[in-house]
């Protein structure tokens, strides 16, 4: 790792366009995949992993077209541990200034015996030659320890070991099937920063899934732990329940800087602009209640929180929606609501509250509540004007 890197920056690495892809239905073509990675360059992502290049010829033109236009972020491309695997990577990604080979096998007893019929010591062996490979076509080469949080510890200290010595600049340990638990995968981290000799020579990446809704947890409590290069989706697509989410580990990171004293690039106030981007390109849309860019992450409708909202909107937000790139929050009028968001939205509608007899309209809009889900603005019109 070179010396002059901030110790408390942590790396956003983005996988929409690889693992995200791999969710089912989510597949992009190629031009939709140009405007996300364009987009996410612009959020200022400091990877973009575009795709696998060797898994089909679309996949390879997206790559390679994705790496004439992106300057500013390194452009990845995923490879196996395969000889042909890793050179058209290289030549996919080889118009890009900033390049990266992400090579991956696994090395649980698990996947090493059913998966890859291979041993131990033949995974080794794969590791090194084809980093060095790697590292003979490219200068940053990122190593893979597939389904590493499930594997033996001695091991994987092994494995880590053997790619850094090969040349390997990144180090990433999945959590591939979304089993840890936050304070084991910590452990992990402190367990390989202490043990692996050579560990200062590569930063230490994680690749949490969601299989028990725990990605975002695990990848804070990981660089919390010393890992500083974090594997995340737009809307946490990926295989399976996905990857996790980009937008919930960067506002975690803004919002509670007093536990997380770490920095980045990224400039939240696109965010909401790449959840949409990414949800209209896929059809996958994101449930109400998701944090950050679900519609209702910054919607009040009980009247004590529209109240509370009126008078200092700290009481019930914790980030600002202009923060996530949001015009404002809304105070949605439901039989929830009460008297001050009733009289906000006259105001907002243009009446003079003076003009109005607000206990009377304020009495038929919660009869209308009482047997209407949602109260629009022309419901609101309707029963000023009567
Ligand atoms: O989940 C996983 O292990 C992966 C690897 C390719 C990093 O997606
Ligand atoms: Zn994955």
């Amino acid at each position: 790792m070179s010396e002059n890197i901030d110790k408390d920056r942590v790396f956003i690495f983005d996988t929409t366009l690889r693992d995200g892809e791999q969710s089912p239905g989510a597949s992009m073509n190629i031009e939709e995949k140009l405007s996300i990675a364009t987009l996410l360059e612009e959020m200022g992502v400091d990877v973009i992993e575009a795709g696998f290049p060797i898994a089909s010829n679309g996949d390879f033109d997206a790559v390679s077209k994705i790496a004439q236009i992106i300057t500013r972020s390194t452009v990845c491309g995923l490879a196996r541990t395969i000889k042909n695997d890793i050179e058209q990577c290289a030549l996919a990604i080889k118009s890009a200034p900033l390049k990266r080979i992400h090579i991956v096998i696994s090395t649980s007893s698990l996947h090493m015996k059913y998966k890859l019929q291979m041993t131990p010591e033949s995974v080794l062996e794969a590791i090194r030659d084809s980093v060095i490979l790697a590292r003979n076509l490219v200068d940053d080469v990122e190593l893979s320890a597939e389904d590493g949080s499930r594997t033996d510890h001695d091991f994987l200290c092994r494995c880590v070991e053997t790619a850094i010595t090969a040349g390997a600049c990144t180090i990433n340990i999945p959590d591939t099937v979304g089993w840890s638990m936050p304070n084991e995968y910590a452990d992990l981290i402190s367990m390989l920063l202490a043990r692996v000799p050579n560990i200062d020579k590569a930063i230490l990446s994680v690749h949490c899934h969601n299989d028990l809704g725990l990605a975002v947890a695990n990848s804070l409590a990981a660089v919390c732990a010393g890992a500083r290069q974090i594997e995340c989706t737009i809307n946490g697509l990926g295989e399976r329940a996905g990857n996790a989410a980009l937008e919930e580990i960067i506002m975690c990171i803004k919002t509670r800087s007093d536990r997380l004293p770490y920095s980045n690039n990224i400039r939240t106030e696109l965010i909401t602009r790449a959840s949409r981007l990414v949800s209209s390109i896929t059809g996958i849309s994101v449930q109400p209640n998701k944090a950050i860019v679900g519609k209702n992450a910054f919607a009040h409708e009980s009247g004590i929180h529209q109240d509370g909202i009126l008078k200092n909107s700290k009481t019930y937000e914790i980030m600002t929606p202009e923060s996530v790139g949001l015009d404002k929050s809304i105070l949605v009028l439901g039989k929830h609501s009460g008297r001050a968001a009733f009289k906000s939205k006259l105001k907002d509608l243009g009446y003079n509250l003076e003009n109005v007899d607000i206990e009377v309209a304020f009495c038929r809009f919660k009869d209308l509540a009482d047997c209407k889900k949602d109260i629009s603005d022309d419901d609101v019109k309707s029963i000023i004007e009567q």
